[in-house]
């Protein structure tokens, strides 16, 4: 009976200490896990030294009365080696534990996953230093990769904006001009053969004139800005259809009034680069666009039934083997606090998700849709 209740009694107290105990534990725990790392260090190799020394001195003082002291010398020193090795390896492993997690953190970043962060421990000091230095590094970097591509974005547009009214008013005119020309020159040739070669002049001066008109029209649709997001895109899905074997399915559906500036150029680029893909990588025989817009946000789903293609691979293509239209597309989005996700099967086809926020936090946003809709 009695020894039934020590075994009690121990098996009780080995298997669930006192509470207060265990938050002394911890609490001992966290204060020893607080420790820079260099002090960790120092700390082990002290206690290995003093049992290294401790054993030592006791083991050479009973050298002399020992008889088999060769046996005794070797086993304390193989045991004393080993202990120090493994005492070693256990307190380096907590002591670098951050260190070597923030190393994993930064190579996974290197990688390429861009959105993740070191992690604090809360316990070592040294250690949360550096991961929050390298998160800080992180965000500063992505955010002077948003101002860049801001920038870029910015600049692209304005020069697009730039060579386009270039083309139509200056090139444009100018043939036109010539066209003209050309109709009297032929009016006044009684000259079969000069008349001919004339009228296949004019033919030709017409057809450079469409050309270019067509050209301008690509780099910035006058209708984006005169018009709005809705007619432009009409007019692209319009001449899409006649350019490619593609059947095109437009719906739009709750939109009231124009939306801000840079939110119709980027739901444009977005739908026309979606589209351009689609031509040129899908094989896809329809392909289907949706715009909606609610009280918060501006939707658009581009998807079409071609062959599809393997995102995850795509996402491991570095440098310039890999296209920018889909970056760029991300990055429009972005740069609006919005969404952009893809969806891809091989074989069933792709669709592309957007969502816009139509108020975010940033003030002008707003100023700049009531100046559109006054
Ligand atoms: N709708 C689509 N159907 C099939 N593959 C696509 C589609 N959209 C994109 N892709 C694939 O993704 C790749 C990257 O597209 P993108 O970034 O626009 O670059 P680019 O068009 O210059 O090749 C394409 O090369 C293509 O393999
Ligand atoms: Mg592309």
């Amino acid at each position: 009976m009695s020894n039934s209740h020590t075994q009690d009694v121990f098996t009780k107290n080995n298997t669930s200490p006192h509470p207060a105990q265990q938050r002394e534990a911890n609490r001992f725990m966290r204060s020893l896990l607080s420790i820079p790392v260099f002090y960790k260090v120092l700390i082990a190799n002290s206690f290995i030294i003093f049992v290294g020394a401790t054993g030592g001195t006791f083991l050479a003082s009973r050298l002399n009365s020992t008889p088999d002291t060769p046996v005794y010398l070797v086993v304390f020193v193989a045991v004393g080696w080993l202990v120090s090795v493994i005492l070693n390896f256990v307190v380096l492993q907590i002591a670098f534990r951050p260190l070597m997690d923030l190393g994993k953190v930064m190579s996974r970043v290197q990688a390429g996953e861009r959105t993740l962060r070191a992690p604090l421990t809360g316990t070592d000091a040294q250690a949360d230093m550096l991961a929050r230095t390298f998160n800080t590094m992180l965000e500063a970097i992505d955010e002077a990769n948003r101002l860049r591509a801001n920038q870029i974005i910015t600049a692209q547009e304005q020069e697009r904006k730039r060579i386009a009214r270039e083309l139509h008013d200056e090139t444009s005119q100018v043939l036109t001009s010539l066209l003209i020309s050309l109709a009297i020159l032929e009016e006044s040739i009684n000259n079969e053969e000069g008349r001919q070669r004339i009228t296949e002049t004019r033919t030709l001066a017409h057809q450079t004139l469409r050309a270019i008109r067509n050209l301008s029209i690509d780099l910035r649709p006058s209708a984006l800005d005169d018009l709005g997001l809705l007619p432009a895109l009409r007019w692209y899905v319009k001449e899409y259809q006649q350019k490619f074997p593609i059947e095109v399915d437009f719906q739009a559906d709750g939109f009231k009034q124009r939306l801000p500036a840079e939110m119709e150029t980027a739901l444009y680029r977005i739908v026309q680069e979606a589209l351009t893909n689609v031509a040129k990588h899908s094989h896809a025989h329809c392909t289907t666009v949706i715009l909606r817009e609610d009280a918060e946000a501006v939707y658009a789903t581009i998807s079409d039934d071609g062959q599809g293609f393997d995102l995850d691979q795509l996402q491991k293509t570095h440098g310039q083997d890999r296209g920018l239209g889909l970056v760029g597309m991300h990055e429009r989005a972005h740069l609006l606090a919005g969404t952009l996700t893809i969806e891809s099967t091989p074989g069933v086809g792709t669709t592309i998700h957007v969502r816009i926020p139509l108020y975010t936090t940033n003030a002008t946003d707003s100023e700049q849709r009531k100046e559109h809709v006054a």
